[in-house]
C-alpha cells in the first residue's frame, strides 16, 4: 500500500473540494449522482483507499481498480478493461502545481474516471470498448481509432442536458481550468459522430478545442456496437 504525506492529503483535499464546488452546474447529472453514490469511499477527507473502492464495486457492478506504474502497452490496457479492471495511478501531483495537466495522476484517475464506472450504461460502454479493443489487437490502425474514441468520450466527452453543455469526460472533470473553459463556451461543440471521431487526431498537451456532444450515454453504447459490427464485417487484411 502506498504511503502518503501530509502534503499529499492537502493536495487531494484541496483539489477535491475546489472541483466539487466548481461542478454542480457544469458536470453531467449522471456524474454528480455517481459522486454522491460513491461518497463513502470517495470524498475529500481521505486519500482513496483502493481496497475500499474495490470492495464497494464488488457489491455493485464488479469493476476493480488496477494500480499501474504509468503508461502501459495499449494491448494490456484493452485487456484490463475487458476484465472490468480500470487502470489507476497512485501518485499525486505536487502542492505547487495543482493545475498540472501532463500525465494522469490519482486525482485525474480517481476523481475523473471512477464515479461514472458506477453508472450502468456508461460502465457497459467502457467494458464493451475494452472487449472491442481485444478483438482487434494486432491491428494498429483500428486500435488508434479506438484511442481517439476514448479520448473524445471517456476523457473529453460532453453531454447536452436541458440545452446546456455538461461534462462527463474525466479529462475535463479532473481539470478546474478545462471545466470552466467549457462552461464559458470557449470551444467548438460538434454533434457526436463516431465516423468523424475515429479519424480525428488530438493533442494531449493543450486544452481541447473540439468536443463531441451526446444526448445520452445510450448513444455511446449503440455507436460502439455499430462500429463493432461494421469492423467485424470488414477485417483488415494482415500482410
Ligand atoms: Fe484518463
Amino acid at each position: 500500500m502506498t504511503s502518503y504525506t501530509q502534503d499529499d492529503l492537502w493536495v487531494w483535499k484541496t483539489l477535491f473540494q475546489r472541483q466539487r464546488k466548481n461542478i454542480p452546474q457544469k458536470a453531467s447529472s449522471a456524474y454528480i449522482q455517481a459522486l454522491e453514490r460513491m461518497k463513502p469511499v470517495l470524498n475529500a477527507d481521505e486519500i482513496p483507499d483502493f481496497e475500499k473502492i474495490n470492495d464497494w464495486f464488488s457489491k455493485h457492478n464488479g469493476w476493480e481498480l488496477q494500480v499501474v506504474p504509468g503508461l502501459i502497452p495499449v494491448e494490456d490496457f484493452f485487456q484490463l478493461l475487458a476484465e472490468k479492471k480500470f487502470c489507476s495511478s497512485t501518485w499525486l501531483r505536487a502542492k505547487n502545481s495543482l493545475d498540472y495537466l501532463e500525465e494522469p495522476d490519482m486525482f485525474h484517475d480517481v476523481f475523473g474516471h471512477v464515479p461514472l464506472l458506477s453508472n450502468p450504461v456508461f460502465s457497459d460502454f467502457v467494458y464493451e470498448f475494452g472487449k472491442l479493443g481485444c478483438q482487434f489487437i494486432g491491428e494498429p490502425e483500428r486500435l488508434l481509432q479506438l484511442q481517439r474514441l476514448y479520448w473524445f468520450t471517456i476523457e473529453f466527452g460532453v453531454i447536452s442536458e436541458q440545452n446546456k453543455i455538461k461534462s462527463y469526460g474525466a479529462g475535463i472533470l479532473s481539470s478546474y481550468g478545462e471545466t470552466n473553459q467549457i462552461d464559458l463556451m470557449k470551444a467548438n461543440f460538434l454533434n457526436y459522430d463516431i465516423e468523424q471521431i475515429i479519424q480525428k487526431g488530438f493533442r494531449t498537451d493543450v486544452m481541447q478545442e473540439d468536443y463531441f456532444v451526446v444526448d445520452n450515454f445510450d448513444v455511446l453504447f449503440s455507436s460502439l456496437q455499430k462500429l463493432a459490427s461494421h469492423w467485424q464485417k470488414t477485417p483488415i487484411l494482415k500482410v
